[in-house]
């Protein structure tokens, strides 16, 4: 029978989901398998996890999920090397060259770690503000602009072979954040700075205005990136909630260079946002209307 993953490869593409540490219940794991081509972690490839403190790496919850995925022939996404929330307190505090070379160092030692096995990394998660201007993390602060290109560059030389992503949220149509984020893409292409493809979370609503997003998508790949929907979520139900999953999806497909899409989240009950029911699975494994419609759009 057709599935997510299956139908999504027809023209070339992965259907991913988000895994937390559920792999031992049965209907999490046989839901996983068989609707999805992809995997990221939702927690545990992140700073805090995998270096909890400075130079001692952790990378158990990671390699339990690369080596499910090898098994089974699906895709690894990497989520996520540098981004403000999530650090371990260690990291916090740091400032100037400290700060510099701790964030090299995490790069390359975890992209250095999972070499050859990732598909794509979000390199740099969520470093701009809605209104375009870069967010004023610790990392903006202390290290300047420059910093999101040192990322990408460290980030290159650990792992040759994967796609080097940037992704955010709030992107999700034409606006003063996906501008911002387009000028910076367009800047690296111009002076080869490595990155291959651009992330959009897509946290949404039943009401979210969807109006540009396709065109969104689409001035992006003609950059040259590949674009990947990264945390599809969708709060709401029923019909509005199969709608927006519904032209998301449609969007992707119209756009040859999106080549994936991840749902943040396999079953409504270990959501992140677990009251806004946004996923593809009610908490009993069963397909919801959302499920049919993004089926339908593959
Ligand atoms: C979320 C996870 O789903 C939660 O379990 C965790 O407590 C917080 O982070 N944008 C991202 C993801 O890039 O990493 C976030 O994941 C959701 C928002």
């Amino acid at each position: 029978a057709e599935t997510l993953g299956t139908a999504a490869a027809q023209s070339g593409r992965y259907f991913g989901a988000a895994v937390a540490p559920h792999l031992g219940e049965t209907d999490y794991e046989s839901t996983l398998n068989r609707e999805f081509s992809s995997v990221v972690a939702e927690n545990a490839m992140k700073w805090d996890a995998t270096e909890p403190s400075p130079g001692q790496f952790n990378f158990s919850g990671g390699d339990e999920l690369v080596a499910y995925a090898k098994q089974r022939g699906k895709f690894v996404r990497g989520h996520t090397l540098v981004w403000h929330a999530q650090q371990p307190g260690w990291v916090q505090g740091l400032t100037g060259d400290t700060l510099r070379q701790a964030m090299r160092n995490h790069i390359t030692k975890v992209a250095g770690h999972y070499a050859g096995k990732i598909d794509s990394w979000d390199v740099v998660n969520e470093a701009f503000e809605g209104d375009g201007s870069r967010r004023q993390s610790n990392l903006q602060k202390q290290l300047g602009n420059g910093w999101i290109e040192d990322a990408f560059r460290t980030a290159r030389a650990a792992d040759p072979k994967a796609k080097l992503c940037y992704n955010d949220y709030g992107t999700d149509g034409i606006n003063a954040k996906s501008d911002a984020i387009y000028r910076m893409v367009q800047d690296f292409r111009a002076r080869g700075v490595p990155i291959d493809c651009v992330g959009f979370q897509s946290h949404l609503a039943s009401n979210s205005d969807l109006s540009t997003y396709r065109q969104n998508l689409q001035r992006f790949a003609d950059l040259g990136v590949h674009v990947q929907i990264t945390e599809l979520d969708v709060g709401g139900s029923g019909a509005a909630q199969a709608n927006v999953y519904r032209q998301v999806t449609q969007a992707c497909m119209a756009v040859a260079r999106c080549n994936g899409i991840t749902v943040w989240g396999v079953t409504d009950k270990y959501s992140w946002r677990a009251q806004e029911t946004p996923l593809l699975f009610n908490g009993n494994y069963q397909k919801k209307e959302a499920y049919g419609a993004v089926l339908a759009a593959l």
